[in-house]
């Protein structure tokens, strides 16, 4: 049986702490609980503390967009996973608008996603090719090497803990937001998967959950998430409108159902 379908909001920069809490309070009369289907909040990090007061928590987990690689010290300006334990169940790690206007690099992805599972954090770790990289037919290059250096330093064990994120950078909105064939992302989430069972066997493998994200909305979604091996998204610009969230929400519940099935 599946594990759970994973269904990610990136508030990225938006939604301020009130407009976070208005967005809450409309998005829980919306929401329909459907217990395959987890939902994840990923607001600025201002509004994690004000929010983990208003969610149920038994519906609605949290997730830091970002956090620092050490636990505690001289970092200006840094939020480490060690202050976010307990506030929040999962961190975005490796997102393409951090890998480019922030330049961060394969060490500190691998850092930052050790230190989250070392804080009891579960890394969402996202992965994707840019444009040139894919005309110039590197997209596997690229997979592996974002992929297996990011979790060179965890166990089978703690592996079970990373979702990867497949977020090809030429399909998110930010960066231009082309269509992404669903066949083309089936043959990167094998891959993905192959990856991950070549290094720690298949069972691990089957445990990871791997999602997809750019530019998914309530139309689109389902044929992303019908796909072998897909457990969920990771949704930017719409899940900043509660509605059009929620009904990603739904649409993953009756891929789930029909899943199940097959
Ligand atoms: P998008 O963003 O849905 O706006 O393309 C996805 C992401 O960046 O995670």
């Amino acid at each position: 049986m599946m594990n759970r379908s994973l269904i990610v909001a990136n508030w990225k920069m938006h939604l301020n702490v009130q407009q976070a809490s208005l967005y809450v309070h409309h998005f829980n009369k919306v929401l329909n609980y459907h217990r395959s289907v987890e939902v994840v909040l990923a607001p600025t990090l201002l509004a994690l503390q004000p929010l983990s007061l208003e969610v149920d928590r038994r519906k609605i987990h949290l997730a830091a967009q970002n956090a620092y690689d050490k636990d505690e010290g001289p970092y200006t300006g840094e939020v480490s996973f060690t202050m976010l334990s307990g506030l929040v169940d999962y961190a975005i790690i490796g997102h393409s608008e951090r890998r480019i206007y922030f330049s961060e690099s394969l060490e500190l992805i691998r850092d930052k996603v050790t230190a989250a599972i070392r804080n009891g954090i579960k890394p969402i770790l996202c992965i994707g090719e840019s444009k040139p990289e894919r005309t110039a037919g590197e997209t596997k290059r690229v997979i592996h090497d974002q992929l297996m250096s990011a979790i060179s330093n965890l166990t089978a064990e703690e592996v079970k803990n990373v979702t990867v994120a497949y977020e090809p950078v030429w399909a998110i909105s930010t960066f231009g937001g082309e269509n992404a064939e669903p066949n083309e992302i089936q043959k990167v989430i094998d891959y993905i998967r192959y990856q991950i069972s070549e290094l720690y066997g298949a069972k691990v493998s089957n445990d990871v959950r791997v999602l997809y994200g750019g530019s998914v909305d309530d139309d689109s979604v389902g044929g992303y998430l019908a796909l072998d091996g897909c457990d969920g998204t990771l949704v930017g610009a719409a899940s900043l409108d509660y509605q059009s969230f929620a009904s990603i929400i739904d649409k993953a519940f009756l891929v789930y159902q029909s899943k199940k099935k097959d």
